[in-house]
């Protein structure tokens, strides 16, 4: 059976700052609240003809030049994309085009801000099952296209930016993906929804017009369910893999809400230095989260490798996941 092998994480985001302060030009808010509540000074916002593949197709252009990796070698592409612009073709199929990754297949998987993670499984079934070698992942969102900027407690806190990682097949005894856990609850779907509206034949019903597509949030629900649902499952995994608190290296939950990353890290015991988060600067950027942050703190000398780390993440469905990774010296 193979192994599996991260060989590199990059990512890219939007080009336009907005900063707390803007936000007080065009909503009744302030940057202490959203300081205080959420830990975002600033957000990445795409502007122009610009779409989250666009976002997508520079991360896997990183990825792939830092790998110095053949783009022929790639046989799968998954996006973790779950607002991309268009229905189709894919976020997947676009990036291919665009890199020229013409022995791949190419798909977009949609787990909200839980798509990374979901992408790192599928990626590893396939590794384990023989069927893939070469696998893209990117993660890439654009939700401030669909965020209410009249709505001042979702707007506050998106941004739009791309994750990508590259997974391959090794024969070396040990994976990079050591251990994935997934959880879905369709039950808490109202927690956070995006509604695009499809419309009946004008031959069976009236025409209607079409609301907007807007990010719906329950904020209070999404907190509680994070709560309730990721340090437990985690304490699972790691159990599951006969690991301890004390043998993870770094926690990089999902870049939500700073609050939520401290009350996580508390509620497991992971000391303060161990915990690697961006919000600050970038908000909320969906799947494209935890890849970002990784990297930045790689770069900025803040994450040490090899090391062992936790990654969890949450997001509409609800679904969320935690995975225990490996990083190798040379990602
Ligand atoms: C969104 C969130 C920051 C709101 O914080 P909260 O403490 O729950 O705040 P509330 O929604 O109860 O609002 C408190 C007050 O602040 C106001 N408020 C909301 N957004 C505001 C803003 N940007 N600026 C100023 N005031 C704001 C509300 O209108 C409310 O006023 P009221 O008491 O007069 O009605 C918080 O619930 C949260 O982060 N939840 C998780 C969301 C999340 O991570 N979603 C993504 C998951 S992938």
């Amino acid at each position: 059976m193979a192994y599996t092998k991260i060989i590199s994480i990059d990512y890219e985001v939007a080009p336009n700052i907005v900063t707390n302060d803007d936000l007080t030009k065009i909503l009744d808010t302030s940057d202490e609240w959203i300081t205080t509540r959420t830990g975002i000074k600033q957000r990445r916002v795409i502007s122009g003809d610009m779409t989250s593949s666009d976002l997508g197709i520079n991360a896997a252009k990183k990825a792939i030049k830092r790998a110095n990796f053949d783009v022929d070698k790639i046989d799968l592409i998954i996006a973790a994309s779950s607002a991309p612009e268009d229905i189709y073709p894919s976020v997947a199929c676009i990036i291919q085009k665009a890199i020229k990754a013409d022995n791949a297949a190419a798909f977009d998987l949609r787990a909200a801000c839980s798509g990374f993670i979901y992408s790192l499984n599928c990626a590893r079934a396939f590794i384990k099952a023989g069927i893939y070698k070469n696998i893209l992942i990117v993660a890439a969102d654009a939700t401030t296209k669909y965020t209410d900027w009249s709505e001042r407690s979702t707007c506050v806190l998106f941004g739009d930016g791309a994750g990508c990682a590259i997974v391959c097949a090794d024969d070396k005894e040990s994976d990079d993906i050591i251990g994935v856990d997934l959880m879905s609850d369709g039950n808490c779907g109202d927690y956070i929804t995006l509604k695009i509206q499809g419309v009946n034949s004008p031959l069976v019903d009236e025409i209607k017009t079409k609301e907007k597509p807007f990010i719906q949030m329950k904020g209070k629900d999404v907190y509680k369910y994070v709560m309730t649902t990721i340090p437990q499952k985690l304490e699972e995994l790691l159990d599951k893999l006969n690991l301890k608190v004390d043998d993870i290296d770094y926690f990089v939950p999902h870049q939500s809400n700073l609050r939520m990353i401290d009350a996580l890290a508390q509620r497991l015991n992971i000391e303060q230095s161990k915990v690697i988060s961006n919000i600050e600067h970038y908000g909320n950027m969906s799947a494209a989260s935890i890849p970002c942050a990784i990297r930045e703190a790689i770069d900025k000398g803040q994450m040490k490798l090899p090391a062992t780390i936790a990654i969890s993440a949450f997001g509409a469905g609800m679904t969320s996941a935690n995975a225990i990774i490996r990083l190798n010296e040379k990602i």
